[in-house]
């Protein structure tokens, strides 16, 4: 296993032993999320879980784990995910894995939020990892041109990619489409979550601002634990 795959799996446990009997535990998407998921699973703990994506959902089913819809259950205790981007104040890009969506629904949704990564995830200023925008497809060219707009407004002169695989646009597990914005720098991440929410199609972005409760960070020298 490679250092960066041990870290992720470290916080994965970390975090799993933050799980108790009956809680219900919104779960993340993503690699490091993974060992959080298999980790919860190896517990053996009654818990309800609330998955954000499909694949999260196919996974803990298949470990075992009971798995409700958002909305079935009482508030979710808490929600364990991984970020692309971990910057100041536990402020984050997430969406690499086309998740954003269900991640932001999830996580507004729980008690307590708590980000797992590996160290290379931490960063001085949000930015340099593009920004996933999701995105109806209907007119999703207009909406890419309003984007760049709203980027303009923040003084951020990237032109967001429509995000393809095997030359075919990425749909979301809702169906939609997703862009990501190579911003560099997002000096006031705030009034960028707020420019592009102001865009009608535009679903949701991979800001995640004042969400994360915590952060455990995996260190060559162990789980480092941040918060904002
Ligand atoms: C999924 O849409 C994302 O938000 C992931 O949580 C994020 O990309 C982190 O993924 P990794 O743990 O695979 O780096």
């Amino acid at each position: 296993m490679s250092d960066v795959e041990a870290q992720k799996r470290a916080v994965g446990e970390a975090a799993a032993a933050l799980v108790e009997a009956g809680m219900v535990v919104g779960l993340g998407t993503g690699s490091t999320a993974v060992w959080f998921v298999k980790a919860l699973g190896a517990r053996g703990l009654e818990v309800t879980c609330v998955a954000t994506s499909l694949a999260t959902a196919d996974l803990a089913a298949s470990l075992g784990l009971k798995v409700a819809e958002l909305g079935e259950t009482r508030e979710i205790d808490l929600t364990v995910d991984g970020a692309d981007e971990i910057g100041p104040g536990l402020g984050l890009i997430k969406g690499a894995g086309g998740a954003l969506l269900r991640e932001k629904l999830v996580w507004e949704a729980s008690r307590r939020c708590v980000v797992i990564a590996d160290a290379s995830k931490r960063v001085p200023v949000l930015g340099g990892f593009p920004l996933p925008i999701e995105v109806v497809a209907f007119g999703h060219r207009t909406t890419a041109l309003r984007i760049c707009d709203a980027l303009a407004e923040c003084d951020i002169g990237a032109a967001p990619r429509l995000r393809l695989r095997n030359g075919q646009p990425v749909r979301t597990d809702g169906g939609n489409l997703i862009y990501d914005a190579p911003c560099g720098r997002i000096e006031d991440p705030a009034a960028l979550a707020a420019a592009l929410k102001s865009v009608t199609g535009v679903v949701e972005h991979g800001l995640f601002l004042d969400l994360a409760d915590e952060a455990l960070v995996a260190t060559p020298e162990g789980v480092l634990r941040l918060e904002p």
